[in-house]
């Protein structure tokens, strides 16, 4: 008797193992957080137990307060509301919090932002990683997310560095969390990113928003799309709040129609918090629901 359990026992291991590292994982959050210059904090916002909920600090950038280009060495420009003691204690309270920590976004100021071609790409991957290191020890990060929107001509270094980047601080477990959030118009150097460092990357934070898709059928469409492109179980969908893309309920049916067709709704991508305290976390706590919802195999 015990020995079959034993054996039923290592069965249900293999098959587990068989059907992917994600199989019994929780479903995630990813929530983008302090972009906006509003005083947000962790406190407002709705987070299930059974989530794995990750808050993205927006944004940590490789650049003086003048925009001026550091060579690698990021500094955190999120709202200062985002305490470290405040991270602490969000991460306290709930042990299925994650902090990560955006690089890039759109714009400093009034100044856009972009990537540029580093003269000495081992240099920029050693300048990002020491500065990334010491903000995550700072604030308690899990990982970073890359959200560089802007590329010129020859980005060949993008892959390059970002990859190594990722790798060097998994390996030195500085993170143990890499995301990656392209969207309509800078999806290929994200997909060079990911043919080449997939490994290291846990989940692709694609901006559906930017696809220009309003209706659930079109959302199928560009999910369809985007998970030829990368992983379709690491690729989550996503809504921006107040913003562009489908907008209310219709998200939910979006959600409803990928599941019907056979996709799992791994998670769900919220921008932003910010923008969410207006409608008292509408968005996150139904997503959440839809997740718990939702039977993962
Ligand atoms: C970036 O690199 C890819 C691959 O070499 C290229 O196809 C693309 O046009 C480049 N530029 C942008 C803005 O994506
Ligand atoms: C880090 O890299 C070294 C050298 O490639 C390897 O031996 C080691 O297992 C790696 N550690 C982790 C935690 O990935
Ligand atoms: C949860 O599942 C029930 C039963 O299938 C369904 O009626 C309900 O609408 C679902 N809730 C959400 C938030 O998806």
């Amino acid at each position: 008797m015990r020995l079959v359990r034993v054996h039923l026992f290592l069965l249900y291991v293999a098959g587990a193992a068989l059907l992917g590292h994600q199989c019994c994982e929780a479903k995630v959050m990813m929530e983008y957080i302090g972009a906006t210059g509003q005083p947000v904090t962790f406190n407002p916002v709705p987070i299930e137990d059974n989530i794995d909920f990750h808050f993205i600090l927006s944004f940590a950038i490789d650049a003086d307060p003048s925009a001026k280009p550091q060579n690698g060495k990021s500094s955190p420009y999120w709202i200062e509301t985002l305490t470290p003691e405040s991270v602490a204690a969000i991460k306290k309270r709930h042990p299925n919090v994650k902090a990560l920590a955006s690089l890039s976004g759109w714009s400093l100021g009034d100044k856009v932002l972009g990537w540029y071609n580093p003269k000495n790409p081992k240099l920029w991957i050693n300048n990002a990683f020491t500065s990334l290191k010491s903000l995550a020890k700072e604030y308690h990060l899990d990982g970073i997310d890359i959200d560089y929107e802007n590329f010129p001509r020859n980005n060949a270094s993008f892959a390059y560095c970002m990859g190594e980047l990722i790798t060097l601080l998994k390996n030195q477990s500085v993170i143990s969390m890499a995301t990656i959030a392209p969207f309509h118009t800078t999806v290929l150097p994200y997909i060079e990113l990911f043919n080449k460092y997939g490994d290291v990357i846990d989940y692709v934070n694609h901006q559906f928003y930017t696809d220009k898709v309003r209706s659930p059928t079109g959302y199928l469409a560009a999910f369809q799309l985007r998970a030829t492109q990368f992983d379709k179980d690491k690729l989550l969908p996503s809504y921006e709040v107040n913003g562009r893309g489908i907008q209310g309920d219709a998200f939910f049916d979006a959600l409803n129609l990928l599941e019907a067709n056979g996709f799992d709704v791994n998670g769900v991508m919220i921008f932003s918090a910010d923008a969410s305290s207006s409608n008292n976390y509408y968005y996150e706590r139904k997503s959440q629901a839809f997740l718990t919802n939702s039977t993962r195999v």
